[in-house]
C-alpha cells in the first residue's frame, strides 16, 4: 500500500518516518497483513536516501510491528496495539468549520429518517417503506450487471448523458406509458437518483430561494426537509379523505409536492374532483405540481385514478417514480418525467449535481425491464404484498376497539389510526416496542406541525405472511397495555 508520510526540515528524517508509519499501523490506517513499499522505492518517493527508510524498517521490526518475508517483502504484524478490526479511528472533534444548515437538524422527528443501515433482521418488522428484499431475484440481476461489465458493453463504462441511459429511458417510457397511462417520449424522461433527486432537480430548475413550496401533512419528510435545506419556504396542507385540501393552498406557493396515487403515509387516493381542482389551481397560480407516484405499482384492487400528469392540460406537472420500492432501495435509480419547457433545466441540474446516475445499474435495468423480468417481479410482488394487504386489514377489521386501519387499495403501508385523544409518539412507539421484536412508525413521525391524530403505519413489505398475526398481536398487547 502507499503510505503518506510529511517530512519537515532535514533533521532526524528515520525518526519522523518511523512515527508517521508506526502511528498509521496503531490508528488502524495500516492493518496487519498489509505490505509496505519495498525501502528502495519508498525512499525515492520521499525523495531521501534508502538508509533513511531501512533505518525507520528496521526499529519498527524491532518492536514487533513489521516483519520482513524473504520474497514476500515487509508487511505489518498483530500487535497488542493494532485495531483487530482495520477501522481507522476517529480524532477528536476539533474546533473549525461549522455546518449552517437551514432546517433543524435536532427535531425529534426526524431521528428515524434516513437512518435504515442495516435494515434490522427482525422477525415482526412493520417498519415503512421497504420492499421484501429476500424475494428479489438476485441471481438474474447479478446476471444483468455482469453482462454489462463486458468489454463489448464499453458504453456503460463512460460518462453518459445527463438524461440516462437512452435505453432505459425508452424502457421506462414504455412501462409508464402502460402501466400508468403516462403517455411520454423518452426525450422527456431524466433518469435520477432515485425520487428523491428528482425533487432536488426540480427546485434548481424551478425554484429560487426564499420561494413558498406546499407539501401534505402528514407526509412523507424528505422532500420537506429538502427544500427547507435548499431556502425554500415549506407550508404544509391538510390532507382529508378526498386528499390534498387545495383550497387551503397558499397563494403564492410556486410548487406543490403530493402523492396523488396513495397519499404518504394515510393511505387514500386523492379524488378525481380534487385532481382537477389541483391542476386548475396550479394554471391559475402558475405554479409546478410535483406528483410523486412511489409504489403505485402495486395496486391489488380497483381501477387507478389517472395520474395528474395525464390529466393535466397546462403543462404543469411533474411525474416522479422511484426503483425502490419494485426492485431495490439500494439500486438508487428513479426518474422524472417533465413538461418540455423544464426538461433542459433539469437535465443541467442533473449535469451539475453528479453529471449521470451509475450507467452499468442503468443499462441493467434497461434489460431487465426489456426482457419482460420487471414485469414478471412487479407480478409477483404485487400478490404477495396484496395478501399481507389483506391479511393486515382482516386483523385489524376486527379489532376497531382499538385501532382504525384507512382503506387502501394499492402500496407497500397502510396507516391505522387510534382513537381520538390517545397520544402516541415516535419515542413512546420505540419505548413499548423495545424488546418485543417488533418495528413500527407512529404516524407523529409524518407531522411537520403538531400532529392532528395517532396512529400506527405499518409497513408489510419486509413482513412476511406467517408472521403478520403474531407481530399485530404483540404489538397491540405491548401498545394497549401502556
Ligand atoms: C412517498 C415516497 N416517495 C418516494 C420514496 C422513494 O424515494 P427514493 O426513490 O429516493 O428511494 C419513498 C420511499 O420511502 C416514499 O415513501
Amino acid at each position: 500500500v502507499d503510505i503518506h508520510v510529511r517530512l519537515e526540515g532535514r533533521d532526524d528524517l528515520s525518526g519522523q518516518v518511523y512515527r508517521q508509519v508506526r502511528e498509521a499501523i496503531v490508528d488502524g490506517r495500516l492493518r496487519p497483513g498489509q505490505s509496505l513499499p519495498p525501502t528502495r522505492e519508498f525512499a525515492r518517493s520521499l525523495e531521501v536516501s534508502r538508509n533513511t527508510v531501512s533505518i525507520a524498517y528496521e526499529r519498527l521490526t524491532g518492536e514487533g510491528f513489521l516483519r520482513t518475508r524473504v520474497g514476500a517483502g515487509t508487511y505489518v504484524c498483530e500487535h497488542r496495539y493494532t485495531t483487530a478490526a482495520g477501522r481507522p479511528r476517529r480524532r477528536r472533534p476539533e474546533q473549525g468549520l461549522q455546518p449552517h444548515t437551514r432546517w433543524d437538524m435536532a427535531h425529534p422527528r426526524w431521528d428515524a429518517v434516513g437512518r435504515r443501515l442495516p435494515p434490522p433482521a427482525l422477525t415482526y418488522d412493520f417498519a415503512v417503506g421497504l420492499p421484501d428484499l429476500s424475494l428479489f431475484p438476485f441471481d438474474t440481476w447479478r446476471r444483468m450487471v455482469s453482462r454489462e461489465l463486458r468489454t463489448t458493453s464499453i458504453e456503460s463504462a463512460a460518462y453518459g448523458d445527463a438524461a440516462g441511459h437512452p435505453g432505459l429511458r425508452t424502457a421506462i417510457a414504455r412501462h409508464i406509458g402502460a402501466a400508468r397511462g403516462v403517455i411520454t417520449d423518452p426525450d422527456l424522461v431524466t433518469v435520477t437518483n432515485g425520487a428523491q433527486q428528482a425533487f432536488d432537480l426540480a427546485a434548481r430548475a424551478l425554484l429560487q430561494p426564499g420561494d413558498c413550496v406546499a407539501v401534505e401533512e402528514p407526509g412523507y419528510p424528505p422532500p420537506r426537509m429538502l427544500m427547507r435545506s435548499l431556502g425554500m419556504r415549506v407550508v404544509p396542507v391538510r390532507v382529508d379523505a378526498q386528499g390534498l385540501v387545495v383550497a387551503e393552498l397558499p397563494g403564492d406557493a410556486r410548487l406543490v409536492y403530493v402523492t396523488p396515487a396513495h397519499q404518504f403515509p394515510l393511505g387514500m387516493p386523492m379524488s378525481l374532483a380534487r385532481r382537477r381542482e389541483l391542476l386548475a389551481w396550479a394554471a391559475e397560480h402558475d405554479a409546478a405540481v410535483i406528483e410523486d407516484d412511489y409504489d403505485s405499482e402495486f395496486r391489488f384492487a380497483g381501477r387507478s385514478p389517472e395520474t395528474l400528469y395525464s390529466l393535466d392540460g397546462h403543462g404543469r406537472v411533474l411525474y416522479v417514480s422511484t426503483f425502490s420500492k419494485t426492485m431495490l432501495p439500494a439500486i438508487r435509480l428513479g426518474y422524472l418525467v417533465a413538461p418540455p419547457s423544464v426538461t433542459p433545466a433539469l437535465r443541467l441540474a442533473k449535469y451539475v449535481a453528479d453529471w449521470t446516475s451509475p450507467l452499468i445499474s442503468q443499462a441493467a435495468l434497461a434489460r431487465f425491464i426489456d426482457e419482460g423480468l420487471f414485469a414478471r417481479h412487479i407480478r409477483k410482488m404485487r400478490g404477495e404484498y396484496s395478501s399481507r394487504h389483506e391479511l393486515i386489514m382482516t386483523i385489524l377489521a376486527q379489532q376497531e376497539d382499538w385501532v382504525r386501519p384507512i382503506k387502501t387499495a394499492a402500496g407497500i403501508h397502510l396507516t391505522a389510526l387510534l382513537p381520538a385523544g390517545r397520544q402516541l409518539s415516535d419515542q413512546d412507539v420505540r419505548r413499548l416496542t423495545d424488546d418485543t421484536g417488533v418495528t413500527v412508525n407512529s404516524l407523529w413521525q409524518f407531522y411537520d406541525g403538531k400532529p392532528a391524530q395517532s396512529g400506527l403505519v405499518i409497513g408489510y413489505g419486509a413482513i412476511a405472511v406467517p408472521h403478520i398475526a403474531e407481530g399485530l398481536k404483540r404489538l397491540r398487547y405491548v401498545l394497549e397495555g401502556a
